[in-house]
């Protein structure tokens, strides 16, 4: 006879965000496949690290992160980007998402006023509206964040009394245009920020995922260690599930973030998980995974952006030279609020523009994310909207 133990079938709950529906291509979300995360070499630098660091890598971590993520690290970003972070000037964090929450805690004051780029990451809004913050969209056009607008915007809510200490923005590989500002306006914004004394938060997050190298040079570094926050994230690069990321600021900032009780409290943030970065990096598994990864997402940019040409001319985009996004322009006959009703219906979806805006605006813009599905998915993906573009319903303004 079977126990009544084994008679009952295991409960499980989801394990993972993503949730997929039969035959529909959704383009709103920002994920890897399952086939760019490295499951094996991973195994091997968890391995790598305890072998290396033995009870060490177990027990409660070093404030700001520990040594040796912290060193590869500033080795690393010299490399790739303008300068290297001095020890002092980094933070381990659980993430890109995390460090902008600790940012907005230690810089912003309930009423305060937070600038963002216009449009920005949807999902960094929700993060500082957590805060009781005012938020206010920056000019911008294509190119990214107008610089002297800024300036004259900030100094108008410094007029009316408001205080204005932080700017986010993402200049490089943009979510969700994929642009990057050029390289006139990050001497001017930096210019603006030192003027103003308003920190500006600059999320690098995607700077390795560079498909045309080099990146452009980060603010951090352009600005020669001052006024600019830059936060990076391994989300994109290795695995969103690892949480883990970091910062580059000014020692003072970083000493303020160390202090803090919850890491007085647990000690540094995903200690195991950054030790087994380190063994990633050191290794060289990063480089070869990176690059691995980086083939992958050329070719699904390359083929969606073919395909937006063949089948989607009356949308217009840049194709972005990094990130995982294609940012579209539709005629203003085609609401992107209205065709995301019928793209649904037509087993497609993406994220309207306007949920990139702090304010009411983006209605003819929307993002597709390229990295999820395979080529042959993303191309079916937009004959699917070229149908739901050119069905009756759709051009005759049927709202559902
Ligand atoms: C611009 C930007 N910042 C931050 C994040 C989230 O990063 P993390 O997974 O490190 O929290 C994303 C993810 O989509 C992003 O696009």
């Amino acid at each position: 006879m079977r126990s009544s133990q084994s008679a009952v079938s295991p409960v499980q709950g989801p394990i993972i965000q993503y949730q997929a529906r039969a035959d529909f291509i959704d383009l709103s979300w920002g994920h890897p496949p399952g086939s760019a995360l490295p499951v094996q070499a991973w195994t091997e630098a968890v391995q790598a690290a305890l072998t290396r660091f033995g009870w060490q890598a177990l027990t409660y971590g070093h404030a700001a992160g520990p040594g040796p993520l912290i060193d590869w690290l500033a080795h690393r970003l010299g490399r790739i980007d303008g300068c290297s972070p001095h020890p002092h000037e980094l933070f381990i964090t659980a993430g890109a998402s995390h460090a902008l929450d600790l940012l907005c805690s230690v810089l912003t004051r309930p009423g305060d006023v937070v600038i963002v780029d216009s449009p920005t990451y949807h999902l960094a809004l929700r993060i500082i509206a957590d805060h009781a913050v005012e938020i206010a969209g920056a000019s911008a056009d294509a190119d990214g964040i107008d610089p002297d607008a800024t300036a004259d915007l900030i100094g108008r809510l410094r007029k009316a009394g408001r205080r204005v200490p932080m700017l986010y923005l993402v200049p490089t590989f943009a979510n969700p245009t994929g642009s990057s500002l050029p390289v006139d306006r990050r001497a001017a914004l930096i210019e603006v920020g030192h003027g103003t004394g308003t920190m500006i938060v600059e999320d690098d997050t995607y700077r390795e995922v560079c498909y045309e190298p080099p990146a452009p040079q980060s603010l951090w570094s352009l600005a020669d260690r001052a006024g600019v926050v830059r936060v990076g994230s391994f989300s994109k690069t290795v695995a969103p599930g690892l949480r883990l990321g970091f910062l580059t600021g000014e020692q003072s900032l970083v000493r303020t973030l160390g202090q803090r009780g919850f890491v007085d409290s647990g000690g540094g943030v995903n200690h195991t998980t950054a030790l087994s970065m380190a063994a990633f990096g050191e290794s060289g598994a990063y480089d070869r995974h990176l690059r691995h990864v980086l083939a992958g997402y050329r070719l699904r940019r390359d083929v969606l952006t073919a395909a937006l040409r063949d089948w989607l001319p009356v949308a217009r985009f840049r194709a972005p030279s990094g990130g995982w996004f294609v940012w579209l322009q539709l005629p203003s006959w085609a609401p992107t609020g209205r065709l995301l009703v019928h793209a649904e219906q037509h087993g497609v979806s993406f994220l309207p523009g306007s949920r990139c805006y702090p304010y009411d605006h983006g209605e003819q813009q929307l993002r597709l994310a390229f990295t999820l599905f395979e080529p042959a998915q993303l191309q079916e993906a937009v004959r699917r909207l070229a149908r739901a573009i050119d069905s009756a319903s759709f051009t005759a303004g049927d709202v559902e």
